[in-house]
């Protein structure tokens, strides 16, 4: 048993049993004033308030869960910032990846890079998200676009989360991009084949149900394929209202993620499913497209997720509590909403918030110690000083 005492704001304090939190619920979080919290066998025994003695002193500061990130593509080889330009010129996403540019760049120098070589550079990303306090990832495939790549992703993130003390999640996305030297259609087919494979490293199957990308009908094949294998997370309504969202639910997909462009009827079809809408405002910033409407689907008893997608093509940057100041200064959520956002919503939208995303009895001590004197308003609106004393993992 060890104790952190001389906590000076316990914040996230949550029931057990709660997987996540919807409508008003999401602008609710349990504080304690002048705690100590109790960890056994790396999970969180108990807390309460008053001065204790204990192991470690957390000096007046704030002890908060760490953040969940449900949706990244950290394992990528090399970099685009020889896109940079061409996207600060103007070009949108969609002419980049039309010049050859976008996700079939990565996935070429994905697949002129060695195994040891991918997991090397990538686990530098992971690293740099655990300093800044992640403690829970998601992370997909998709820069391989044939069989050999795609598989040689999934074996990087199972290599990855064998390697570090943060929880890994994997996903399949397989249908990323049409693969080089494959028809539109030879390519759906290839990634149905790669579907039983993919299912043995993977969690989660992914589709990017896009304008220009793949259609609401080749979703519809592929998560049919999948049934009974994986959970499907879907991109969907990034560069269009796609018809992503309705698929995802109709599959009973865990999360519908970006949703830059959304209808009422997105939100509809999201009530009293199991399905959690996820959005990426660093996306948003960096390609400069609407940030989601998370604030409606709030008031629509909904909850909602927000993730990093750190990615070399929409969203170079994995820091999460730039995300959760992002979901308050351009999204117009709480400080409380937006915390619960970047931890227990999107833990359920990776399937671990059971173990992850708020402080109850007997979920993993994945915590983040602040310095003295931060609170969750403070850690938004102050949003670049640094505030981490320590990561617990
Ligand atoms: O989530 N939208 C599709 N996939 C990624 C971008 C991937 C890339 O450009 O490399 C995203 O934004
Ligand atoms: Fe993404």
């Amino acid at each position: 048993m060890k104790i952190i005492y001389n906590i000076g704001l316990l914040v996230g304090i949550q029931p057990e049993g709660v997987l996540r939190v919807e409508g008003e619920a999401q602008g609710r979080t349990g504080v304690i004033n002048d705690a100590w919290l109790a960890i056994e066998d790396g999970r969180i025994a108990d807390y309460g308030t008053g001065s204790v003695e204990g192991d470690l002193d957390a000096h007046g500061g704030m002890l908060m869960p760490g953040f969940c990130d449900s949706h990244t593509h950290v394992v990528y080889a090399g970099s685009r910032d020889g896109e940079f330009l061409d996207k600060i010129n103007g070009l949108s996403y969609e002419e980049i990846a039309a010049r050859g540019g976008g996700i079939l760049n990565s996935s070429d120098l994905l697949n002129q890079t060695s195994e040891e070589e991918l997991y090397r550079q990538s686990l530098v990303r992971v690293q740099e998200m655990m300093a800044k306090g992640t403690v829970a990832m998601e992370i997909k495939s998709g820069y391989g676009l044939c069989p050999e790549g795609e598989m040689k992703m999934l074996r990087v993130i199972r290599h990855i989360g064998e390697n570090v003390p943060a929880t890994v999640k994997s996903t399949f996305l397989g249908a990323h991009a049409v693969g080089r030297g494959y028809s539109h259609e030879q390519y759906v087919q290839a990634v149905i084949d790669m579907i039983p494979q993919a299912a043995e490293y993977a969690d989660f199957i992914d589709v990017f149900c896009d304008e220009g990308f793949f259609t609401v009908e080749d979703t519809d094949r592929i998560l049919s394929a999948a049934r009974h294998l994986l959970t499907p997370k879907i991109h969907a309504n990034e560069l269009a209202v796609s018809g992503g969202v309705q698929v995802g639910v109709k599959h009973l997909a865990l999360s519908v993620d970006h949703l830059e462009r959304t209808t009422d009827a997105e939100i509809s079809a999201l009530k009293d499913s199991w399905t959690m809408p996820t959005m990426l405002p660093g996306s948003s910033f960096f390609l400069g497209l609407p940030y989601g409407r998370a604030k409606d689907f709030i008031r629509a008893g909904l909850g909602v997720a927000l993730a990093s997608d750190y990615n070399p093509g929409s969203s170079p940057c994995g820091d999460m509590r730039f995300v959760m100041a992002q979901g308050c200064i351009k999204m117009r959520l709480t400080p409380v909403e937006a915390f619960n956002a970047v931890t227990l919503n999107s833990a359920y939208a990776m399937g671990v918030s059971a173990d992850y995303g708020s402080i109850t009895r007997g979920k993993k001590a994945a915590l983040i110690l602040t310095e003295p004197d931060w609170d969750l308003t403070r850690l938004a609106y102050q949003y670049q000083t640094p505030f981490i004393r320590q990561v617990l993992l």
